[in-house]
């Protein structure tokens, strides 16, 4: 499965891929094409953005990407709560890295893809030179994510925030790395 970088020229097949993986399980979104870059822009200017794709042929089928932030961003853009697990746990001095974002195009899904993008995204973190805390966002009713991210090492934080699909909840995972 071939990996490249997510480089600008990618972005609209990044966004396609999107499309299709957010209007399937557990999303069901009804994106526009506009919409989906609408959503994209302001995501490949996060500090540190970093992020790759995967071809089957000539053609994307996945992504993922990641960026880095600070604990007081984190505490902005998360929760105190999360900040505070960072803090209880010791991470405080490690560089924070959120995993914002894999997709799988809905016709290549269930092919351990999923699996591969971050196997890949945690070599690439090997780059870093420095102890990382990794971050991320689950929803517990995706399995096709969460099963990845447990293969990879990540676990639960137990630090968890109410979805607008009640009584369904996100969870914060972590995997601290060097
Ligand atoms: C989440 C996503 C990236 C997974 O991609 P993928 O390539 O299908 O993932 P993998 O094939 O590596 O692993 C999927 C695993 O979840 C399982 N799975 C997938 N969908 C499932 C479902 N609806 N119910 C139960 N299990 C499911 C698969 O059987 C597989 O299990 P296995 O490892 O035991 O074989 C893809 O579904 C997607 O793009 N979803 C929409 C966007 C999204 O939610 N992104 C993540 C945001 S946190």
């Amino acid at each position: 499965m071939l990996i490249q970088p997510l480089v600008p020229e990618r972005k609209e097949a990044v966004a396609r891929v999107y499309q299709a993986a957010f209007a399937g399980f557990p999303w069901f979104e009804d994106l526009t094409f506009g919409e989906v870059m609408a959503r994209l822009d302001p995501l490949f200017e996060k500090p540190g953005f970093t992020g790759m794709v995967m071809f089957y042929g000539d053609d994307i089928v996945g992504a993922h990407w990641h960026d880095i932030l600070s604990l007081q961003q984190l505490r902005a853009d998360r929760s105190n709560d999360l900040a505070q697990w960072v803090i209880d746990n010791g991470h405080s001095d490690k560089l924070l890295i959120w995993e914002r974002e894999l997709i799988v195009h809905p016709e290549f899904q269930c092919q351990g893809r999923a699996y591969v993008l971050r196997q890949a995204f945690l070599k690439k973190l090997i780059a870093y030179k420095t102890p990382l805390l990794v971050l991320t966002r689950l929803r517990e009713d995706n399995i096709g994510s969460i099963k990845s991210a447990e293969r990879i090492g990540m676990t639960d934080t137990g630090v968890t925030k109410p979805a607008s699909q009640a009584p369904l909840k996100h969870h914060y995972w972590a995997l601290t790395v060097g």
